[in-house]
């Protein structure tokens, strides 16, 4: 496929939604969407790392997801093992490093212990990032972020009044990664959905009415070149702009 990209995202966020709806259309439970939808994560994970994107962020499953009816979950749980256990090579073989934001200690141990081994397998490796989040919650990763900071400023015997925005960030799940520079929301919905409230700041937002199970690499392509349209200000005018803040 030729990609023709002017400006590649250094990171790349997806809220990975529909895979519910994708089913409900075709009269099949629910988690035959799910299971589509890991297809698509494969997808996007090859192409993204084929084009030369640092940093992939997936929303695979929200703290709040876990109040879904239990064979939801169990299933969401299973599929994750499956993608792991199917991926574990590939990333190792193409430079993949696997990283998760969120609260995996709520995840069942036997998937804790497979992502810590996947994490520990591609932990050298440098051409990409796929970074999970797991039992992810905005919110819940500022409180702890602040919890951490609190405590680390406690023991250090520090103020905790010269707080600043870099300091802060360095107590985040996403401590040492660049900021989304564009998060794609698939299945029509226009919201956030408690993801990466902070790191979000100045990130730009596709939105597509594509069902997640039917993204393809060429919409993802679409969605890239969107953003390589797109002026970012970071609140300056667009002569101040040009200069700053862009990859
Ligand atoms: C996204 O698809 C997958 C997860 C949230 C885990 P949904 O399951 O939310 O699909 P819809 O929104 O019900 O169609
Ligand atoms: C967001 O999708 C979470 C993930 C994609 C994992 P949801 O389907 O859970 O979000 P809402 O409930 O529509 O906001
Ligand atoms: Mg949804």
């Amino acid at each position: 496929m030729e990609t023709g990209f002017n400006k590649l995202p250094r990171h790349l966020a997806i809220i990975m939604d529909g895979n519910g709806r994708w089913a409900q259309r075709r009269s099949l439970p629910r988690v035959e969407g799910h299971r589509k939808g890991a297809e698509a994560v494969r997808r996007v994970v090859r192409a993204c790392r084929k084009w030369g994107i640092k940093v992939l962020t997936l929303y695979a499953f929200s703290l709040e997801n876990w109040q879904r009816p239990k064979e939801e979950v169990d299933a969401l749980m299973d599929l994750l093992v499956e993608f792991l256990q199917s991926e574990k090579q590939e990333m190792v073989e193409n430079g993949i490093s696997l990283r998760v934001i969120g609260r995996p200690e709520d995840l069942p141990s036997h998937i804790q212990r497979i992502l810590a081994e996947t994490i520990e397998a591609t932990s050298q490796n440098g051409k990409m990032i796929l970074n999970l989040a797991l039992s992810y919650s905005g919110r819940s990763e500022i409180l702890r972020a602040f919890e951490r900071y609190l405590k680390d400023a406690r023991q250090k015997g520090v103020e905790p009044g010269g707080l600043t925005e870099e300091v802060f960030s360095s107590y985040l799940d996403t401590d040492g990664l660049p900021e989304p520079d564009l998060l794609i929301r698939t299945s029509g919905e226009q919201r956030i959905s408690n993801f990466l409230l902070w790191q979000m700041a100045y990130t730009e937002i596709y939105f597509t009415e594509t069902l997640w199970p039917d993204f393809t690499e060429e919409e993802l392509a679409e969605a890239i070149k969107d953003y390589g349209r797109r002026e970012r200000r970071f609140g300056r005018i667009p002569r101040q702009a040009a200069s700053c803040g862009e990859v």
